[in-house]
């Protein structure tokens, strides 16, 4: 009998991807079924994160939805994968003792057997094991275009505020045989579109023959892949950004028209305090750098408003490199004390109303130069890539600008998932373009 599998991941990328490895590792022992409501399923999987105190809260209470569902369902298991298992670990058993299995991001080639063991008593594994996971992982069990590729794990910086250098461990970066092998596997299953994955990605490293690779090289390679119409990589962080990498942006085309450059602040004093290791200028040289070779380039990034000690006038400076730089669509955070961290014993001298009031206003500025820059795409032709069928109009397809846009036409019945098609811009929405395909 199949299995009903109900998995809800929480967080990054890297997530989306562990969740689709643990995927395939139940289905290499039994078939499973991927079920949208966990009243009918026989396993549940929280796949978590703890980056901020919100995602770690969101755990709990859908573990205590999850108590009721187990109460009328005993034979229902219930995992929790990911960061939260990685640092609350035992604790997750004494504060929901129905939960079956815990088990971290650097275990879940494990998930099979775990499951097993915790048929008598509850099981526990965070080991930080890293790449072995992937060595042991098997085939992709699932027909995606556009997939994650993770090439290396955890991160090394520990920068001040933040978890995940404790969650998923130092920085480790998988070997290349196994990476190409997974490439092969991916195109197989109907990949075009390739997104590498790392929470520091561009401080990937490889040896082959003899030859140190870094990140560019490995973009180059994976471009020979005919089927590959188009490459991604995220999470860069500046300090790794290096000739290699830029070299790419003038030679692979595949390369989308896209830099993702998390700065989190804009004053060098907080900068410091948050261990990011360069300054304002450094950046904005960084950015100048890029431009050079493809000057329109979109550059996005994640901010933190509220860091402990952060003052209107640093506050002011962020303001300032967003209206230098004129970002397209980032991310900003409010601070949010994390355990273990640096960070965490500073004071946090800011108040909350201060840093509501900072994230609006930082949001609202982000936000008039990302619909400028949408606005600026009325008109144009696009390549886009198609990922599938309009979520809202089923005789839509729904497709991605290089810049990460949605943009949704009508295909009149031609199937075009996966390909690469262009698109004459005709609308521009507040979350998404419309348009037509231009043959
Ligand atoms: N490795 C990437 C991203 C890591 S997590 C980088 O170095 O930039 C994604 C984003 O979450 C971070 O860029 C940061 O903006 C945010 N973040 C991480 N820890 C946080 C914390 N303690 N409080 C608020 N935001 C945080
Ligand atoms: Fe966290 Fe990114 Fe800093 Fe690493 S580089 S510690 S993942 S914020
Ligand atoms: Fe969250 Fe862990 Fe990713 S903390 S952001 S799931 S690496």
């Amino acid at each position: 009998m199949t299995k009903k599998l109900y998995i809800k991941t929480y967080g990054c990328q890297m997530n989306q991807y562990d969740s689709g490895k643990i995927i395939d590792v139940l289905n290499s022992k039994e078939k499973i079924e991927i079920s949208d409501n966990p009243e009918d399923a026989d396993i549940v999987v929280l796949n978590t994160c703890s980056i901020r105190e919100k995602a770690e809260d969101k755990v709990y209470s859908e573990l205590g939805r999850l108590r009721k569902i187990k109460e009328k369902n005993s034979n229902l298991k219930i995992a929790v994968a990911g960061c939260v298992a990685s640092q609350e670990g035992e604790k997750i058993i004494k504060r929901a003792p129905y939960v079956n299995l815990v088990f971290g991001p650097q275990d879940l080639h494990k998930t099979n057997e775990l499951l097993e063991k915790s048929d008598s008593i509850p099981v526990v594994e965070t080991t930080f094991d890293e790449i072995k996971k992937f060595d042991e992982m098997p085939q992709v069990s699932r027909s995606e275009s556009s997939v994650f590729l993770t090439i290396m794990e955890g991160c090394s910086k520990f920068c001040t505020f933040c978890v995940v250098p404790y969650t998923r461990g130092e920085e480790v970066s998988r070997n290349l045989d196994s990476i190409l092998k997974e490439v092969v596997d991916l195109i197989k299953n109907g990949a075009t579109e390739i997104t590498l994955l790392g929470q520091n990605v561009n401080a990937f490293t490889a040896v082959w023959e003899d030859r140190q690779l870094r990140i560019g090289d490995l973009i180059q390679i994976i471009a020979e892949f005919d089927e590959i119409k188009r490459i991604r990589f995220t999470t860069s962080h500046p300090n790794d950004v290096d000739k290699n990498l830029l070299d790419c942006y003038q030679s692979v085309p595949k390369l989308a028209n896209q830099f993702h450059l998390p700065v989190q602040s804009g004053s060098d004093d907080i900068l410091r305090r948050m261990k990011r290791d360069y300054t304002k200028q450094k950046y904005i040289e960084i950015i100048s750098e890029i431009k050079k070779i493809r000057p329109d380039i979109p550059i996005s990034s994640d901010f933190i408003v509220g860091f402990p000690g952060e003052k209107k006038s640093d506050f002011h400076e962020t303001m300032e490199l967003v209206e230098e730089v004129k970002f397209d669509n980032s991310y900003s955070f409010i601070y949010s004390q994390r355990p273990g961290t640096p960070a965490a014993g500073m004071k946090d001298n800011v108040s909350d109303a201060e840093k509501k009031q900072r994230l609006d206003e930082l949001q609202e500025l982000l936000n008039i130069y990302a619909t400028e820059r949408s606005e600026k795409l009325f008109g144009s032709i696009q390549s886009c890539l198609v990922t599938g069928k309009s979520k809202k109009n089923k005789d839509e397809y729904q497709a991605r600008t290089e810049c990460n846009r949605v943009v949704n036409f009508a295909s009149n019945g031609i199937d075009l998932a996966g390909q690469l098609v262009n698109i004459r811009v005709n609308d521009v929405l507040a979350n998404s373009l419309r348009g037509t395909i231009e043959h």
